[in-house]
């Protein structure tokens, strides 16, 4: 069919056509900001799921919500090595403008510009762009003292008393969470909690891999009274991810069989991603006036697969050094997981001491994590399965 009227999105945190199987989390936002408005204090959000499971595009979305009940929202994606200091700035300071013209500025407002520009000097004094549009003088006592722990709360509690006296609220959206260091998210989660015990509107709802609560909960053991952490997975095999197949289809005519749906949602294990993939190339491949059909989703199988190797696998491998990889292979010999530590050593003839390094720098490239206790497990779904085809000689 057409490719230019191709409605599927396998594009990272693209939103899909049909967004399904989130309205838990989309009503448990909705809820936050209202309560947050009305003084009320309420547990953030931090979503946490696989890759490709639709993090992104739920934090999107969540922006787009904030905006349109009046908050003022900003996201940002955190990588690794990213300087702390001079983003938090910068977040606060876009924050800050969003939030009023200056000529509107009240006191607080003022008081915000200036603890953010005290804030700046102590961790960025070389990025000397960011203090632009800030007319004012730093705020001596207070975002200074060099403990960014100490300096994030005078910022943020500052900014939700400005968005106080602006009758807004501001929501930071940040994505890839497990990126943080300990101690950067030790002081988020601080700065956090006292802008909640203030009853501010000031709130930061985050998405990241499913380490995320155990690495909060590690930073600082109250953070899971401060956010919740709901794990979005699959969609519904029976139902939802159905209609994530079949709906943006049918919104344009276009009908699938009951036999190709049920093959392509089989293949896919209703993984968001791997359905924007296979509705992608199904699409172009299936012939005009007629419903895609069994016959049709065999074919696409093969440039799903070749597709989904090249964009959402390979690169993942490409980043580990040959040990990480042999580990990596041994947890696919074994299966699909999650594995027991001891299991993916002997599988490899070590003990599982000697391997400790080497898992622990998977899990901080993002391949890895632990679901409980002495198990690993992959963070891409049907990981397996790739490296079980692409290293077939080393693996059987
Ligand atoms: N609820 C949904 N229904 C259908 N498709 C979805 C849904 N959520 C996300 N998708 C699709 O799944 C893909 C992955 O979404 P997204 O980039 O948000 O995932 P992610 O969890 O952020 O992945 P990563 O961990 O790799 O960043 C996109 O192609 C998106 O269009
Ligand atoms: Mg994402």
């Amino acid at each position: 069919m057409d490719p230019r009227l191709n409605p599927y999105t396998p594009n990272a945190g693209a939103r899909p056509p049909a967004l399904v199987g989130r309205d838990a989390e989309l009503a448990a936002f909705e809820i936050l900001l209202e309560r947050l408005k009305r003084g009320h204090t309420e547990q953030s959000l931090m979503i946490t799921g696989l890759r490709g499971v639709g993090k992104t595009v739920l934090l999107t979305e969540f922006e787009a919500m904030a905006r349109a009940g009046g908050w003022i929202s900003v996201e940002a994606e955190i990588t690794k090595n990213d300087a702390f200091g001079p983003r938090m700035a910068r977040l606060a300071r876009r924050a800050l403008l969003q939030t009023a013209p200056q000529e509107r500025w009240g006191e607080r407002m003022r008081r915000a510009a200036g603890i953010l520009k005290s804030f700046h000097i102590t961790f960025s004094p070389s990025e000397g762009s960011l203090t632009a549009g800030l007319d004012i003088d730093p705020q001596a006592g207070l975002a200074d003292s060099g403990y960014l722990s100490d300096d994030l709360t005078d910022l943020f509690v500052a900014l939700g008393e400005a968005a106080v006296e602006q009758q807004t609220g501001v929501a930071f959206l940040i994505d890839e969470v497990q990126f943080f260091s300990t101690d950067e998210l030790e002081a988020l989660i601080m700065a956090l909690h006292k802008t909640v015990q203030r009853s501010l509107p000031i709130t930061l709802v985050g998405a990241g891999l499913p380490q995320l609560p155990r690495l909060a909960g590690e930073a600082k053991s109250y953070a899971e009274r401060l956010f919740k952490f709901p794990r979005i997975a699959q969609l519904d095999l029976k139902g939802d991810a159905r209609v994530a197949l079949t709906r943006p289809a049918e919104d344009l005519g276009v009908e699938f069989t009951p036999e190709a749906v049920t093959e392509i949602i089989a293949y896919t294990e209703g993984y968001p991603y791997f359905i924007q993939e296979y509705g992608k190339i199904i699409w172009n491949l299936a012939p005009i006036g007629e419903p895609i059909g069994l016959a049709t989703a065999h074919r696409a199988r093969a440039l799903v697969e070749a597709k989904l190797d090249e964009s959402f696998f390979r690169a993942r491998v490409a980043r580990t050094t040959d040990l990480e990889r042999q580990y990596i292979q041994a947890m696919a010999r074994i299966g699909p997981g999650p594995h027991r530590t001891g299991d993916v050593a002997e599988a490899m003839r070590r003990r599982s001491e000697q391997l400790g390094p080497t898992r622990a720098r998977l899990i901080d490239k993002g391949l890895l994590y632990t679901p409980g206790h002495g198990l690993t497990a992959f963070t891409v779904p049907q990981f397996d399965r790739y490296i079980k085809r692409t290293y077939v000689e080393e693996v059987d």
